[in-house]
């Protein structure tokens, strides 16, 4: 069989190693060939591949980002569509398609799959939301980066007794801010999924601070306190249509410095939680990833994405996938919280 890879939507660690996992079990296994898809969906629609031998892929799972190249580009716009893809399959003489992406992606593979595609999907976000997945690739790297770097900030917020602000990624959910929170002690974690006051986050500031701790807060781009109305709309859009995320510990800094008293510093991580090598964990649960899509390619089990359940890596339909994102459960974040303040 002739399979065409491509990685869609936000980049994140890993993606290399499910291309390694998938094109090397392929070729030992069954003797498939490879091309990539280059920049997600826009290479599908253009018909722009390039071959990928097994000597592209050697040493790639430590490797970041994804030599692939990705795009948020939608398959069903710009002269996209199903019979143009298919059209462009047939040409290529391509079999089966693996799409690496996150709910985006996913739900355009779906679409696609409904139309008659031969699709299956790796899901991916650095953001852990992605139902029907103990755990995506990606977010364990940006863990492990985040609790890295608010580490140094709290020694720097304790030499200068400031209160220190990191806003890590989440545009929709919390798991990054949870986690990275926990494992720096945080003061506060400050995540979409939970109402929180000016009241309530200057409380556990001044909390820390009475004993004689430099506060430190761990928010998630996505929060919006309590009371205030914050939407990302209100940030505006990009040049390109998207939504500019981000700035949120600049919002809070001033007005819970004017609260507490205590000077206040904000740094957002950014894009840097998406760059640079994935963790060991990352590296093995991709690659597993990438090999069980060829299970499921040889098994024609379009429309389905594999998932991790537990340590097995299992098959799940894109219906049962899609549609929910995976957020914080309250009991998560009330375990968390007892550690508040
Ligand atoms: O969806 C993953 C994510 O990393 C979000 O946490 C973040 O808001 C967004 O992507 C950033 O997207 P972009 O790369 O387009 O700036």
């Amino acid at each position: 069989m002739k399979i065409g890879i491509l990685t869609s939507g936000g980049d994140c660690p890993g993606l290399n190693a499910v291309i390694r996992g998938a094109v090397l079990k392929g070729i030992a296994v069954h003797g498939h060939e490879f091309v990539g898809f280059l920049d997600g969906w826009r290479g599908v629609v253009e018909a722009d591949v390039i071959d990928i031998p097994r000597s592209m892929v050697r040493g790639l799972s430590k490797q970041g980002g994804t030599i692939l190249g990705t795009s948020r580009t939608n398959p069903f716009e710009n002269g996209g569509g199903p019979e143009v893809i298919k059209a462009n399959m047939a040409r290529l003489g391509i079999d089966a398609l693996i799409a690496i992406g996150g709910e985006g992606t996913l739900a355009a593979a779906k679409r696609l799959t409904d139309a008659g595609l031969r699709i299956v999907g790796v899901p991916k976000t650095v953001d852990n939301d992605l139902d029907a997945t103990d755990y995506t690739f990606g977010f364990d790297t940006a863990v492990e980066i985040a609790t890295e770097a608010i580490d140094r900030l709290r020694t720097t917020g304790e030499s200068h007794h400031r209160t220190m602000i990191a806003e890590v990624m989440g545009r929709h959910v919390g798991w990054i801010a949870l986690h990275a929170g926990m494992a720096t002690g945080a003061h506060a974690i400050l995540i979409p999924e939970q109402q929180a006051s000016m009241e309530q986050i200057a409380g556990w500031i001044l909390s820390a601070h009475d004993r004689g701790r430099a506060p430190l807060v761990v928010v998630a781009e996505g929060f919006v306190p309590d009371g205030q109305e914050l939407a990302h709309s209100e940030r505006g859009l990009d040049t390109f249509g998207r939504p500019r995320l981000g700035g949120i510990a600049e919002r809070l800094a001033p007005e819970l410095e004017a609260r507490t008293g205590i000077e206040t510093r904000a740094t957002v991580l950014g894009h840097i939680q998406r760059g640079g090598v994935p963790t060991g964990f990352d590296r093995v649960l991709a690659t597993r990833l990438g090999m069980a899509a060829i299970d499921s390619v040889v098994e024609q089990r379009w429309g389905t994405m594999v998932s991790l359940n537990g340590t097995d890596i299992v098959h799940v339909g894109f219906d049962t996938a899609l549609g929910n994102l995976k957020s914080v459960p309250q009991e998560r974040y009330d375990e968390a919280a007892v550690l508040f303040g």
